[in-house]
């Protein structure tokens, strides 16, 4: 079967967040991350049929989907975790702030890397906790990270290490050597590692592979907390459905706990869903990442030839991370919205200077977004 990635689809008057953003204004708009796709057959069907049923009463979650998500890391990264370790949550965020929240005390730290999706940033400070930040560093292969700086970083306060991988915004890939060190400068400080997994099943680079932190082995997958969601992959943000896996027992307790009274259940349409696109939206997902490699190709090739803008290559996710500092633009979103393109602002991020492309959208679209740009950086 094909699938049509290349039809735009209206979402102009459906209360898009990302479209009504720029209502009544000739500007596309490419910042927040969800894709202009619809998603998969399957999940349409799965959802079709549950509103012609009718009824949405608090539901459990289906027994088939623990199972679908138990095959799913067994066979993808030979991870074997138990029924009683996932935790389901009705959105990621919800997750790294209850993360926060159960682990340590007020005044603590919580340690992260920028830049990096803008959550991880307030979610420290909205349980009285402390942010400590060390930068990623820009090397001739890419974004990395520098260890030294990043063990220089913990004190005797410091708690937890909040880690996105694959990253957001940067879509660098940790190997395993890096998620090692990682692991093993978590284990000299005895940190609790909250590891962001969303973009997990969006690496574009053919032979580059995702390894869950926790998979590394038994002691740094007792202090894990991974976070995982279909969200992105399959489009469905708006559907609210995420989930923990956390295989020690105690802190799985505490995660619990904080979240006692003030998470609600997952909706039933999102479990519906979940396990239609875990289950049965295998080749849309394969195809999906097929024209997402072309577009992150046209992308990094039309940035490139757009003279002091410059960005490195994305492994991973459907997001673009551009540098604009050589250009000596004071305001780039202002300047990129004025000549008809919506970005993301890097200073939320943690890094002025800096845009965010959402190349998940129809290929037209995006080619019409990147000759708007290269207009604006050739006058
Ligand atoms: C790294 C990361 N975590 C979490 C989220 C959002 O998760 P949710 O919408 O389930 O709260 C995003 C969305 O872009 C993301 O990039």
């Amino acid at each position: 079967m094909t699938y049509d990635f290349d039809s735009p689809v209206d979402r102009r008057g459906t209360n898009s967040l990302k479209w009504d953003l720029y209502k009544g204004k000739d500007i596309i708009p490419l910042w927040v991350a969800d894709m202009d796709f619809r998603v998969s057959p399957a999940i349409t069907r799965a959802l079709r049929a549950h509103v012609d049923h009718g009824v949405f009463g608090y539901t459990l979650v289906p027994g088939e989907l623990i199972d679908a998500v138990i095959g799913r890391l067994a066979a993808q990264y030979q991870w074997k975790i138990e029924r009683d370790w996932i935790v389901w949550l009705p959105g990621l965020v919800t997750g790294i702030n209850v993360a926060c929240r159960a682990v340590g005390d007020t005044g603590d730290e919580v340690l992260t890397m920028t830049p990096v999706y803008p959550p991880f940033l307030t979610a420290p400070g909205n349980v009285s906790r402390e942010l400590r930040t060390v930068p990623l560093v820009e090397r001739a292969g890419g974004w990395e990270i520098d260890f030294d700086l990043l063990e220089r970083a913990i004190t005797p306060r410091t708690r937890m290490l909040l880690l996105c991988s694959p990253q957001n915004p940067t879509g660098r890939v940790f190997t395993r050597g890096e998620l090692s060190t990682l692991a093993q400068i978590c284990e000299r400080h005895d940190l609790v590692i909250c590891s962001d997994e969303i973009h997990c099943e969006l690496v574009l680079d053919k032979g580059t592979e995702h390894i869950p932190t926790a998979a590394l082995g038994p002691d740094v997958e007792r202090r894990t907390i991974t976070l995982m969601a279909p969200s992105k992959t399959f489009n469905i943000p708006g559907l609210g459905c995420a989930f923990a896996v956390i295989s020690d027992k105690p802190l799985r307790r505490q995660f619990l706990r904080a979240m006692r009274g003030i998470v609600p259940h997952v909706n039933a349409l999102g479990y519906t869903a979940t396990l239609a696109a875990y289950r049965d939206s295998r080749d849309w997902h394969l195809a999906l990442l097929d024209y997402l490699r072309e577009n992150r190709d046209i992308v990094e090739r039309s940035i490139e030839a757009m003279p002091g803008l410059s960005m490195r290559h994305a492994e991973a996710t459907y997001l673009a991370w551009i540098d604009t500092r050589q250009t000596g633009m004071e305001g780039p979103v202002t300047t990129f919205e004025e000549a008809g393109v919506g970005l993301s602002d890097g200073r939320p991020f943690g890094a002025e200077g800096f845009v965010r492309l959402n190349f998940g959208c129809p290929r037209s679209v995006l080619e019409e977004a990147l000759q708007r740009m290269l207009k604006v950086m050739k006058t």
